[in-house]
C-alpha cells in the first residue's frame, strides 16, 4: 500500500470528482491519481517540474486567492509544522461534505528524519508534530495514520476520542513520541484502513 493507492482507493470508493494535491514535485504520485477517469484536478506547487502543476505557486499565495472546493486534498509541501498547521486549516476549509485530507509523512522512522533540518536524505520534517497536535486537540475532527509510506495520515471532519497520555508539550519531545506513536497517530495497519475505509 502507497500514498497513491491509499488515495486513489478513496477517490474511487466515495464517488470523489474534485482533487487538490499540495506539494507536486515531478508528479511521482499525482501521475497515479490522474489515471482516475473524469476526476478534476489541481496541482500547488512553488518550483514546477511536470505538467500536472496548475498553480506553480506556495500553498498560502494559492488559498489566498482559491475559490474551488474539493472532496480530497493530499498535503505533500513544505515539510515544516507551521506551514504544515497552517495547510492543514487550509484544506479543512476547503474541504467538500464528505470530503477527506491525506497527509504524507506523518511516521518518520527515526530522529534524523523528523527534524526541521534536512539532515538525511530520507527526512520527513516535523509534519509528526502537527499530526500529533490534532490528536492531542482537535477533537472535532478524526486522524489516523496508515503505517506504510513514512506515514499517510487520514483526516476526516467528525469528533474523535483525542489522546489523553501526557499533554500536548510532552507528546510533541522526540522520545516520547517514538515511544507512543502507536497511540499518539493512531497508527492503523494497512488492512486496518482497507476495513475501516473502503
Ligand atoms: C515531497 S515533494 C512532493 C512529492 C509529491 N507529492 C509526490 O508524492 O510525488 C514536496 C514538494 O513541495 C513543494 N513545496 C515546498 N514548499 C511548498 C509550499 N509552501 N507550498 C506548496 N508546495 C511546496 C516542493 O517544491 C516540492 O516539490
Amino acid at each position: 500500500m502507497t500514498r497513491t493507492s491509499i488515495i486513489t482507493d478513496l477517490i474511487r470508493k466515495n464517488g470523489y470528482t474534485t482533487y487538490l494535491e499540495i506539494g507536486v514535485a515531478t508528479g511521482e504520485n499525482i501521475r497515479g491519481v490522474a489515471t482516475v477517469p473524469g476526476l478534476h484536478i489541481v496541482g500547488v506547487d512553488p518550483a514546477p517540474l511536470c505538467e500536472f502543476v496548475t498553480d506553480p505557486v506556495d500553498s498560502d499565495t494559492f488559498f489566498a486567492s482559491n475559490t474551488e472546493t474539493f472532496d480530497l486534498v493530499f498535503i505533500d509541501g513544505c515539510h515544516l509544522e507551521a506551514q504544515v498547521d497552517k495547510d492543514i486549516a487550509h484544506a479543512l476549509s476547503v474541504l467538500n461534505d464528505g470530503g477527506t485530507i491525506v497527509m504524507h509523512d506523518c511516521n518518520p522512522a527515526i530522529y534524523e528524519h523528523a527534524t526541521e533540518d534536512w539532515l538525511l536524505a530520507e527526512w520527513n520534517g516535523t509534519v509528526w508534530k502537527s499530526a500529533t497536535k490534532l490528536r492531542c486537540t482537535d477533537a472535532s475532527v478524526t486522524l489516523r495514520v496508515v503505517d506504510t509510506d513514512y506515514g499517510c495520515g487520514i483526516l476526516t471532519r467528525g469528533r474523535s476520542r483525542l489522546y489523553t497520555g501526557a499533554d500536548v508539550d510532552t507528546c510533541l519531545t522526540w522520545d516520547y513520541f517514538d515511544a507512543h506513536r502507536r497511540d499518539i497517530l493512531d497508527l492503523i495497519a494497512p488492512e486496518e484502513f482497507t476495513r475501516l475505509y473502503l
